[in-house]
């Protein structure tokens, strides 16, 4: 998985970017759609499942742990589960790549297994905290030997059965939460997180659908969420909407190219997943959402996004868990903004894939970007529209975002914009650079 050697590339101002780009599923919902399927009783089915490393090293751990999974010939994959609470041992450590997603919530799984699981990653998945998800998995009973500070590789013990808690989440964290309630899936009686602040809500969705027993209430403390402990999944009939972290990309390429007007069909615009579009819309960004619907349970629609004169902002912080995996490409656009953009309250980006905030100070920096670095975010002084400088050669710092954001601003740049490793992008977003050639656009590979 990442351990490939880095492929340096280079991308070089583009012509206007028209056409329809449908991209790939979503990253959040493909994991957990593996991840329940394999735990129901009987077989699934999952269209538009994301074919990225990270969901593949999902796949991957499930098979290890029992589950039957396959891709058909059409393209759909079919899910074989083993039942709640029939994970078993697998025979060898589950590797996660660069992948927090597959970590956080299948440690959740393995916790209240009767079974052992050790954890490794890629050197960017080994620098992430873990302690966020062993603290309440230990409340739980499982038993966790990390590395120092709480870092992979690392082993779980699970219980059997597991003790169900009620746990307020410290941060802000989707994953964080996900691995608790399905943790809670295998234990007696009602397993409660609390969230503060809310989170996409995938797993509650997913895990209704499933058939779990989940009640969700608004209180005066947040969003508290119980399921009930050893139930029974029914296998579903899952269709993955497109991802809008994928999407992100393309948007903000079409806003910052003259001339450019992209059709996206079938994204997922679930309120918990769109703040980016919120945020480039308060930029002055043209982003029409046409033919809205529901599928699966999840709201998607069409979009549509023309070349804007885009104007600086003070990024409302309050957006920032509906965005957090957006904020490099809300970075570049900011770039190309008439004004200053000033985003703050987002210090979770220090602990993604790379640390974002410092990655991209130093990216835009390289690229001629005026950027100022706080711990909690950057401001931006954009070009009113005019390409960047350009030149020199990015880090991407095994990640994916960091790569694909710069790719982008590299589309209206003087001179291209070179980025040190296209290897990571394939976790997420295994075409995107084929999807750029094909809109005209020329990545060139470079010597490494
Ligand atoms: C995710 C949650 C977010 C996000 C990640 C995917 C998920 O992480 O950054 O890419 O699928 O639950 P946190 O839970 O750390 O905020």
């Amino acid at each position: 998985m990442s351990a490939a050697a880095p492929r340096p590339f280079a991308v070089a101002a583009s012509g206007p970017l028209i056409g329809c780009v449908a991209v790939p599923g979503d990253k959040s919902i493909s994991h957990r759609a593996v991840m329940l399927a394999s735990l129901a009783v009987g077989e699934s089915r999952v269209e538009g499942l994301l074919e990225g490393e990270d969901v593949l090293a999902t796949a991957a751990a499930l098979r290890a742990m029992g589950a039957t999974i396959e891709r058909g010939a059409d393209g759909a994959w079919r899910i074989h589960g083993v039942g709640v609470g029939g994970l078993l041992q697998p025979e060898a450590a589950l590797a996660m790549g660069n992948s927090g997603t597959s970590t956080r919530l299948l440690m959740g799984l393995v916790a209240s297994h009767p079974i052992t699981a050790t954890f490794t990653g890629d050197a960017s998945l080994s620098r992430r905290p873990m302690a966020r998800v062993i603290e309440p998995l230990a409340r739980m009973g499982a038993d966790i030997i990390a590395s120092p500070a709480g870092r992979l590789p690392l082993m779980v013990r699970g219980l059997l059965p597991a003790i169900p808690i009620r746990y307020t989440l410290p941060v802000a964290s989707a994953q964080v939460k996900s691995a608790v309630l399905l943790a809670g899936l295998n234990t007696p009686g009602i397993t409660t997180v609390v969230e503060p602040v809310a989170t996409r809500d995938h797993s509650e969705r997913m895990l209704r659908g499933f058939g779990a027993e989940l009640t969700v209430e608004e209180t005066g403390e947040g969003r508290v969420i119980g399921v009930r402990g050893e139930a029974e999944l029914v296998p579903q009939h899952i269709i993955v909407p497109g991802d809008p972290s994928s999407a992100a990309f393309w948007t903000v390429a079409a806003l910052v190219v003259p001339g450019s007007d992209l059709l996206l069909p079938n994204v997922l615009l679930n309120p918990t997943r769109d703040g980016i579009y919120r945020a480039l819309r308060l930029m002055g960004g043209d982003i029409a959402i046409v033919n809205e619907r529901e599928t699966g349970g999840e709201r998607v629609g069409d979009l549509r996004v023309r070349h804007s004169a885009l104007t600086g902002i003070e990024v409302p912080p309050e957006l920032a868990p509906s965005m957090i995996d957006e904020y490099p490409a809300l970075f570049v656009a900011a770039a190309f903004a008439q004004g200053r953009t000033v985003a703050r309250g987002a210090h979770e980006l220090r602990v993604k894939e790379s640390d974002r905030i410092a990655a991209m100070a130093a990216a835009l920096g390289t690229a001629g970007v005026a950027v100022e670095e706080h711990e909690d975010g950057l401001t931006i002084d954009g070009t009113g529209g005019e390409p960047l400088p350009g030149g020199g050669r990015v880090a991407t710092r095994l990640d994916h975002r960091i790569a694909m954001s710069m790719a982008i601003a590299g589309l209206h740049s003087r001179r291209p914009i070179a980025i040190d490793d296209a290897v990571p992008i394939a976790t997420s977003y295994p075409t995107f650079l084929a999807t750029m050639a094909r809109l005209g656009a020329s990545p060139t590979w470079l010597n490494a």
